[in-house]
């Protein structure tokens, strides 16, 4: 495993991130249950990755809680990120709303330490741009509960450049988070350079594009959790089985090479200067232990011409 410093902070961070999004259950995902997804996180971490990504909102409060119990005796060796702004007045997927005011980050932080079970959070992003609250207020609150120790270091995700700049007036953002996979390149457009110059580390969500890049799904594939509800354009209508046919031929070059169809996805990313380190959701330890398997070896450069035919950005 390789480790890089995140932006310009002090956090150094495995390539690969544990995503505790689905282990967080429903009502976004369903997975294997509690005592697969501990294996997952135990496997992980004694593979090597030190970085593990949750948020509130994942499964309400529930993926914060497993994690803080599971990594417990390890608190000193792992770097948590979690994350503000988005909360919710009864567990659905539709009572969600963003909320990145003082009042809100100031009782979320809290609620955080308590259910990740720790003094402090090394890494505190806030989830969605809220925009009905000044980037001014969102940051200052950040800094204030961070001069109280009970975060270390201050990121975003989801922010446009606009937004990063904006928010940049009133103090310094280490890392974004992006949506960024094969699939999705178009933080490449803009996002990528301005971080490059801002220095702000990249840690790309969805590597596997929710796991369409496992090139397991086919056209006919249903999905029962949030993947099937259409909310995004990666599993529903014509990209969904446009989306098949790409993931298609990655696979057939990475059956030529030994190689899954998710290792090469994730192969590409993390090879991706500007991508300090790829968060993935795994149900299960097998998954991480193949998903691990992306590393130490590289892509030829023919391989890479092929592949950013087939995904080009601006398709
Ligand atoms: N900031 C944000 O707004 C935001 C948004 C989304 C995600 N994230 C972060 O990014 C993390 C990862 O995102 P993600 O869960 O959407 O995506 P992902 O890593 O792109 O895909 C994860 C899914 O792929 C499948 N998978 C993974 N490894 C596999 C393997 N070896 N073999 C077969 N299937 C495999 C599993 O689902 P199935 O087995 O069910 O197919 C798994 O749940 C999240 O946990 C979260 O930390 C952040």
């Amino acid at each position: 495993m390789n480790y890089r410093t995140l932006g310009d902070s002090d956090l150094k961070v495995s390539v690969i991130g544990f995503g505790a999004w689905g282990i967080g259950g429903s009502p976004f995902w369903s997975n294997e249950g509690d005592t697969s997804s501990v294996r997952a996180i135990l496997k992980s971490y004694e593979l090597g990755v030190n970085f593990f990504d949750t948020a509130p909102v994942y499964g309400f409060g529930h993926s914060e809680e497993l994690l803080g119990k599971t990594l417990k005796p390890f608190r000193d060796k792992v770097i948590y990120a979690t994350k503000c702004g988005l909360r919710w007045e009864k567990k659905s997927l539709s009572a969600i709303t963003k909320n990145a005011t003082k009042q809100s980050i100031l009782e979320e932080v809290d609620q955080s330490l308590k259910r990740l079970d720790t003094d402090y959070i090394d890494l505190y992003q806030v989830h969605w741009p809220d925009v009905k609250t000044t980037q001014a207020e969102t940051m200052e609150t950040l800094l204030k509960i961070q001069r109280q120790g009970k975060i270390k270091v201050i990121g975003v995700s989801n922010y446009s450049v606009d937004q990063m700049k904006e928010m940049m007036k009133f103090g310094k953002i280490f890392s974004l988070q992006p949506d960024y996979s094969l699939l999705n390149r178009s933080i490449e457009k803009n996002i990528v350079s301005y971080c490059q110059n801002n220095k702000i580390g990249i840690i790309a969500y969805s590597p596997l594009a929710s796991g369409l890049l496992t090139g397991k799904y086919s056209k006919n594939s249903k999905f029962k959790d949030w993947r099937g509800k259409g909310i995004i354009g990666c599993f529903s209508g014509a990209q969904f089985e446009k989306n098949i046919e790409k993931v298609g031929r990655l696979k057939t070059i990475g059956e030529s090479i030994g190689k899954t169809c998710g290792q090469m996805a994730i192969n590409w990313i993390v090879s991706q200067p500007h991508v300090t380190t790829a968060l993935l959701g795994v149900k299960n330890e097998k998954q991480m232990e193949e998903n691990i398997e992306a590393l130490d070896w590289e892509l030829t450069t023919k391989q890479q011409e092929e592949i950013n035919h087939i995904f080009a950005v601006d398709e």
